[in-house]
């Protein structure tokens, strides 16, 4: 059984992905086991529940400083043990301390075809607001192992998404969700589960 934890922040429109993928068996022999959040009361949290799946808020409001945010983050996921991580519209800088422990372990969905508009600075609509300014054909979504670079570990999966005539930064985000994210995601999740995909180092 392959036991992931789901790190969001926000709507978990991908995490519902995962979850209904598992639920279909589209992921097969798949547990999420617990869904952390840095946000408070965000429909992430809302959509883990629906599931039965247990939620957590671990927010860095709620702790003195930085480190002791991200001790409390480390043993919430030492206390679930997953065997992969999953950053699912995570927006919080992993610390390295993570990345060291789960090396090759934990998985970033970006919406845009890194190495395009990625990097420091590129997250949610302002992906998509500079491939419109740009004036991209085509851009899409990467799944991507996380190292200590920015949207800079290695590819594992993308999906090439057209930019039609008209799109605002909220139809084009929506299209790349919908084509490429909720696909591409819970299709290398599936991939690992049956084994095509070795994680770990
Ligand atoms: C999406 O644009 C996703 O690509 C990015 O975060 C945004 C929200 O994702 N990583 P979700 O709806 O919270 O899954």
């Amino acid at each position: 059984m392959l036991k992931i934890a789901v790190l969001v922040s926000g709507g978990g429109t991908n995490l519902e992905a995962i979850l209904k993928a598992i639920e279909n068996g589209d992921i097969p022999d798949t547990e999420v086991v617990g869904v952390i959040s840095n946000n408070k009361g965000v429909y992430a949290l809302e959509r883990a529940k629906n599931h039965g799946v247990p939620g957590f808020a671990i927010s860095p409001a709620d702790f003195a400083d930085r480190e002791k945010f991200h001790k409390a983050l480390l043993e919430k996921l030492d206390d679930l043990s997953p065997d992969l991580i999953v950053l699912a519209g995570c927006l919080i800088k992993i610390p390295d301390e993570m990345i060291t422990r789960y090396k090759r372990r934990i998985i970033n969905i970006h919406p845009a075809l890194i190495p395009a508009f990625s990097g420091k600075g590129y997250y949610g609509l302002k992906v998509h607001e500079a491939a419109l300014a740009r004036g991209v054909k085509l851009t899409g979504a990467t799944v991507h192992f996380v190292d200590e670079v920015v949207d800079g570990g290695e590819i594992i999966a993308q999906k090439a998404v057209e930019v039609k005539e008209g799109d605002t930064p909220e139809i084009l985000q929506k299209r790349v969700m919908e084509e490429a994210e909720w696909v591409i995601l819970p299709g290398v999740i599936g991939d690992i589960a049956k084994g095509k995909l070795s994680i770990g180092e």
